[in-house]
């Protein structure tokens, strides 16, 4: 492939998981697409339950099975340039892209972490299974790491053991792991949620800060909460029932949102108050349930929620529609309620 003024580091389209399950296929995402480029940050915001988790274990490559990817592409430039199909290499060529070019780091450190080993020999065997470094250099190297997350006293810390630290603590150490690879992309899903909310805000800083120091670096930061949103991402993606409902720049979602459900999960923060941080916030005023994925009514997804609902919203699953360039929606009322 030749040189592109601006070329994609990861292009999902289509992309479709299903988990078969006693009651029916679950289908847990449905055409799904999604664009990351280099050194941007893309926000996945949606409800419980609506797909976001899935979404990014599919792109990892780590949906259980019987659990699958139904169809749909994961395209993902490398560092060597060659672009491969997240979704149809082998395992083994999976982990050896996971954990290197692309690094993940969770809602609870506490169980990514091994118990038996000090932080410092954790980070410090990432680097060496990733870059070529002896022991030594490779601890030297895991110093700094502690220290670049913001952990003070790092040559004495990394001797703790996970259970010595601090939730916040294990999440700076989790994502030093994660950082040890120097990865393309790192996938943060919900990463601050288990943290109380000045802890929160304080990772939140830092993977700012980390990502304004690499600017390589490309972010998928989950989340539930449209405030963190507005914090981390330069692009969002709202997801509902397992599709995505609408898409675009940050600052167009917020100033112009297009669907019904992106204006309630905004109304949520409102709510809660523009300045609060953190994503224990309530989502406060979104009346009614996420559908089960069992038992999607027809039509539109959110249609059993939506006071803009009509009788013809349920007669087909709506297009998500190109509204502008790099703004998508899947509403099909969404010229009229403009
Ligand atoms: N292994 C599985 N087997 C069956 N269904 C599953 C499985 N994993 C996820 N699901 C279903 O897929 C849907 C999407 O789940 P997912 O975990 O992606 O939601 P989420 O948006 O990450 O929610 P949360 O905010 O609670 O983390 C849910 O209905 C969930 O019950
Ligand atoms: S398609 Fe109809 S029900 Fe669905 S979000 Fe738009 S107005 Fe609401
Ligand atoms: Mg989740």
């Amino acid at each position: 492939m030749g040189p592109e003024a601006d070329p994609f580091l990861l292009s999902v389209t289509g992309l479709a998981t299903h988990f078969p399950t006693e009651g029916g296929v679950v289908r847990a995402v449905d055409d799904l697409n999604l664009t990351l480029k280099r050194g941007e940050t893309v926000a996945i915001v949606g409800e419980s339950g609506s797909g976001k988790s899935v979404t990014c274990l599919s792109i990892l490559g780590l949906i259980d099975p019987p659990g699958h990817v139904a169809s749909g592409k994961a395209l993902f430039r490398r560092k060597s340039g060659d672009v491969v199909d997240l979704c149809a290499l082998s395992e083994r060529d999976l982990r050896a892209i996971r954990g290197d070019e692309i690094a993940m780091i969770f809602q609870e450190p506490m169980t990514s972490l091994n118990p038996l080993y000090t932080v410092g020999d954790q980070i410090a065997e990432a680097i060496e299974e990733h870059r070529r470094f002896k022991r030594r250099e490779a601890w030297q190297e895991a110093v700094k790491l502690l220290t670049r997350v913001g952990i003070a006293d790092a040559e004495v810390r990394a001797n703790d053991y996970p259970h010595q630290m601090s939730g916040g603590m294990r999440q700076r150490v989790m994502i030093a792991i994660a950082l040890s690879c120097q990865p393309s992309i790192l996938v943060a899903d919900e990463p601050t949620t288990a943290l109380d909310v000045t802890i929160q805000a304080q990772i939140l800083d830092l993977l700012r800060t980390l990502k304004a120091s690499d600017a390589g670096m490309s972010i998928i930061f989950v989340t539930h909460n449209m405030g963190v949103v507005a914090e981390m991402a330069d692009q969002v993606m709202v997801m509902y029932g397992g599709r995505v409902v609408e898409s675009g720049p940050v600052d167009d979602i917020f100033q112009t949102p297009r669907h019904p459900y992106t204006r309630g999960l905004l109304a949520s923060i409102a709510h809660a108050g523009s300045r609060s941080r953190g994503e224990r916030q309530p989502l406060a005023a979104i009346p009614g349930n996420v559908p089960s994925p069992l038992d999607l009514p027809p039509g539109c997804t959110f249609e059993p929620r939506c006071g803009d609902a009509r009788p013809e919203c349920r007669l087909a699953v709506p297009p998500l529609e190109t509204i502008s360039a790099g703004r998508q929606t899947r509403c099909i009322r969404w010229r009229e309620l403009t």
